[in-house]
């Protein structure tokens, strides 16, 4: 593991000993390095400087062209010249571009360094209910989580999952209580036949009980206070309820680990700790803020009052940690999350991958954990996520206005990306294997890259055709460039066209310094990504990247060039483009077909 200064860090730190020699005032600034189209690099930092120290712009930048190093055979710098007001262009040489690719290439981390103080960091992500349907906010979750985790972890970050399942409260007293009014229920099978598989039919049990359960809860008040009780009993451990709870987590799980699969995400059963593990704490919970005044009665409620957080008729909207009834909501369970992730797990970062409408919520919690001194102020941080939208605009809705099933979308983008796949798999030879496999991995792709790809506060809009489409900003297009990369590739072995090797005493087309520049940012954006959790900048630098990629491929002809020197360092732009969109793609969870 070498980590490999990028050339943008090396010729940031030659112009900033440039400055310092030639100012010692200057010391220390920032000359503003950034990537640009009139050279390689341009700094504005001087502009800024000048006027602080009262100098003059264009000739603070001469004085520091003056000091810095000049070309020789092993300096970054090719050509550097002052412009406008006082900026500084800067071309680098092609032989240093080669160089420090090369020694990423040797790199099994293409160089890519790790965090230098990694932490503790909990992200509680994907927390679908139990008994209830998975829907896109838990696509959202679960794909901008994954993304997450793993480019953390890749940054050595040790990162905790937790998946907060709604797996507790009152749904759940109606639930047991008409099961264990109506014991069969749940082995009734007519509803789940013709699912497609167990979780499938453990869903179609589940919807049916809720279904039946909820109509009942609605109509009939004796039946909704016995559930009432029930709910009591249940959180005071009571075991008939207990068993019966357990069986309909168990069916839930089922279920969500089918999902999970064919999202193509790993979703470890011992980090799903849902609502109903704090259980045991939430009598502390409330006993801590009470006796610590955070926390006051109002009503026989709990509650905790924000100066700034008051409804529309003006009246403060308080969060209630308990209920009059004693009934424990959903804010208590998460202030006593918070306890265990920072008192037990002794996280030093907590993250709620969320829906932005639950902002408030987060704001109150996190709040409240703080005066109660249980989190350190700026330690937790909600990563709030847009709505996904249909193509009217609107929340995405069934025609009948029910939520969508997330496994039928899924199951829809595969299938179209199965008819994308195929139409292609004729001139490839692929089977019949290789083409269902390509089908779900572009499918599942396009989903995940649609999503990942915007914004994450950003609403979006679910459009299946655009997102299996071949042109724009879509996983298939990144699919189509990596798999471009790998045919030329087995193409140069098949002619023995020699392999990919660097050669640092080429001069370097355009299209080659383009391509070979932006494949030196990777490390940067990575760190970047980490740094503000934002995995559509690794979705915007892959994309550049096989789109700068395809350039190089029309222009820059690899196993017809000119010579021998020129094919080996072409294959081997080529070979580092194709293992830095593999790992790219990877942290986006999104997978990489060979042949497509
Ligand atoms: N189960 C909730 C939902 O589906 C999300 C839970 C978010 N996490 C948390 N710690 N509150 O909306």
């Amino acid at each position: 593991m070498a980590s490999v200064p990028s050339l943008a860090a090396t010729v940031h730190q030659r112009v900033v000993d440039a400055l310092s020699a030639a100012l010692p005032e200057a010391a220390g600034a920032d000359p503003l390095l950034r990537r640009s189209d009139r050279a390689d690099f341009q700094a504005n930092g001087l502009l800024a400087l000048a006027k602080k120290l009262k100098g003059n712009p264009r000739e603070l930048a001469s004085q520091v062209v003056g000091a810095l190093p000049s070309g020789g055979e092993n300096g970054e710098i090719a050509e550097i010249e002052v412009s406008g007001p006082g900026f500084l262009n800067i071309t680098v040489a092609d032989a240093a571009i080669l160089r420090t690719l090369a020694a990423r290439y040797e790199d099994e981390r293409l160089g890519v360094p790790v965090a230098e103080n990694p932490g503790r960091t909990v992200i509680d992500y994907s927390q679908p209910n139990v008994a209830k349907e998975m829907h896109v906010g838990h696509l959202r979750s679960t794909v901008i989580g994954d993304a997450i985790v793993q480019i953390l972890e890749h940054q050595g970050e040790t990162v905790i999952r937790r998946h907060h399942i709604g797996d507790w409260g009152t749904n759940f007293g109606m639930l047991i209580q008409y099961l264990i009014e109506h014991p069969h229920e749940l082995d009734h099978a007519s509803d789940s036949e013709g699912a497609k598989d167990e979780g499938e039919a453990a869903m179609a049990r589940l919807n049916r009980l809720y279904k039946s359960s909820r109509a009942v809860f609605d109509s009939d008040e004796e039946f909704k206070s016995r559930a009432r009780d029930r709910v009591v009993r249940l959180q005071a451990g009571d075991e008939e309820t207990l068993a019966l709870w357990h069986k309909i987590v168990d069916e839930s799980k089922t279920y969500f680990q089918g999902v999970y699969e064919k999202l193509d995400v790993e979703i470890r059963d011992e980090d799903v700790v849902g609502e109903s593990a704090y259980n045991d704490d939430l009598m502390n919970v409330v006993k801590e803020l009470e006796e610590s005044g955070v926390a006051v009665r109002s009503d026989g409620a709990l509650c905790v009052f924000f100066d700034d957080v008051k409804g529309q008729d003006g009246t403060p909207t308080p969060l209630i940690v308990q209920k009059s009834n004693g009934g424990f909501g959903y804010a208590a369970t998460d202030l006593a999350a918070i306890r265990d992730r920072v008192g037990t797990l002794h996280a030093d970062k907590l993250l709620y991958v969320v829906d932005a409408r639950q902002a408030l919520h987060f704001r109150m919690v996190f709040e409240t954990a703080q005066r109660a001194g249980w989190l350190p102020e700026g330690a937790a941080r909600q990563l709030p996520f847009g709505t996904v939208l249909g193509k009217d605009g609107k929340p995405f809705k069934t025609r009948e206005g029910e939520t969508v099933r997330l496994v039928d979308l899924l199951d829809e983008a595969i299938g179209r990306a199965t008819a994308v796949v195929r139409e292609k798999s004729e001139k490839l030879g692929l089977s019949e294997e290789e083409i269902t496999a390509n089908g779900e991995q572009v499918g599942i792709g396009a989903v995940k890259y649609a999503d990942l790809s915007n914004s994450m506060t950003r609403d979006y809009v679910f459009d299946l055709d655009r997102m299996v489409s071949l042109q724009g900003d879509t996983s298939v297009y990144l699919q189509y460039a990596y798999a471009r990369t790998r045919s030329i590739l087995r193409k140069a072995a098949e002619q023995g066209a020699g392999g990919p090797v660097p050669h640092p005493e080429l001069a370097l087309a355009p299209a080659e310094r383009a391509l070979g520049l932006h494949l030196d940012e990777f490390g940067e954006t990575l760190s970047q990504v980490a740094e503000t959790y934002e995995p559509h900048k690794l979705a915007a630098y892959l994309y550049g990247l096989a789109t700068l990629f395809t350039g190089f491929y029309d222009q820059c002809p690899v196993l017809k060039a000119p010579d021998a020197a020129t094919v080996e360092n072409r294959l081997f732009l080529t070979d580092l483009t194709a293992r830095t969109l593999h790992q790219g793609m990877a942290l986006l969870g999104i997978r990489t077909p060979e042949r497509l």
